[in-house]
């Protein structure tokens, strides 16, 4: 059950392109948007490379396990189906956006189709456990996809994974660690409106709801279409798209509290800690301009230019 946005952001990755990824490295056998055979023919090469096996299976989407898993069906087949039979002979799996890693909207409560994620069939034994990265996001960042795919061509094996099993490359840090607005986090000028004069300024969103402290993605260096911008940038607050249940976390416009953060005193700490840390690390970068000023003897009068 997906939107195809996993599927769209892929086509969008430039380093590097589906292109690339298609046509020189890897043999794309079955892909309802991407393949040319339809019908008999496209199920033919489905069952073909599994015959084959030692192939990469790549999931899109969750899995309906209610009624008998009707709501979604494929060539005649439930989802759950299809893909016990497509994983049988695979290598490894990527799990692909955040329904396929974590369920996503179709399991937002009350998630009338009991849809549920690859990980969540792997521990309830209906499918085979395999090694499992998930790539989260709604959708995922087109680079996380297509990296992940040429690590595993070059290398033989999956990047390394944090305990959600996510590239730590990609997820290893929150959107807020690297976000352009910090500084008037750190400054506490925060927009109370999105159209206010601090909005207009590009202030800080997290009064305005955003999730960027809780979520784990590399949007604000990354960024989405070849480096042009992301939701932060563009003047909407990140809402934790890559995060587990975001859809049912309390509301894309609600600001972070405690519970999912901690106390405001707690946010105001961190900031007074972050502020001090950031102090430490002008110091220091001010300390090596020193050396490298001296090394090269580039000081005007024995002080920084
Ligand atoms: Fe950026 Fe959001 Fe963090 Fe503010 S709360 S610094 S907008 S990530
Ligand atoms: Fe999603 Fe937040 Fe990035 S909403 S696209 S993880 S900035």
């Amino acid at each position: 059950q997906e939107c195809t946005g996993c599927t769209e952001s892929l086509t969008r990755s430039s380093s590097p392109s589906i292109e690339t990824l298609i046509f020189d490295f890897y043999s794309l056998d079955y892909h309802h948007t991407l393949q040319a055979a339809s019908g008999a023919a496209a199920e033919a090469a489905r069952l073909e490379t599994v015959a084959q096996g030692g192939y990469l299976l790549v999931v899109d989407g969750s899995v309906p396990l209610a009624h008998d898993g009707c709501c979604s069906t494929i060539a005649g087949h439930s989802n759950l189906e299809m893909l016990a039979q497509s994983i049988a002979n695979a290598q490894a799996v990527i799990a692909v956006g955040s329904c396929a890693a974590f369920g996503g909207l179709p399991g937002a409560a009350p998630n009338p189709t009991g849809a549920v994620s690859v990980e969540q069939l792997m521990d309830d034994g209906r499918i085979r456990r395999h090694p499992l990265v998930n790539l989260p996001g709604c959708p995922p960042l087109p680079e996380a996809i297509a990296a992940t795919l040429a690590h595993y061509v070059t290398f033989g094996r999956f990047p390394a994974l944090d305990a959600l099993h996510r590239p730590t490359a990609i997820y290893g840090n929150t959107v807020h660690d690297r976000c352009p607005r910090i500084g008037f986090f750190y400054a506490g000028k925060f927009a109370k409106s999105f159209d206010d004069e601090g909005a207009r300024k590009g202030w800080c969103l997290f009064e305005l709801g955003c999730k960027g402290p809780t979520t784990y993605n590399a949007c604000a260096t990354v960024k989405w279409n070849d480096g042009t911008s992301f939701p932060i940038e563009s003047g909407h607050g990140c809402i934790g798209c890559s995060e587990p249940d975001f859809w049912d976390a309390g509301g894309f416009y609600k600001a972070l509290s405690q519970g999912n953060w901690g106390t405001a005193e707690g946010i105001a700490a961190a900031a007074v800690a972050g502020a001090a840390i950031g102090t430490g690390a002008a110091m220091m970068s001010r300390k090596r301009q020193q050396s490298i000023i001296q090394e090269h003897g580039e000081s005007e009068g024995g002080t920084l230019k």
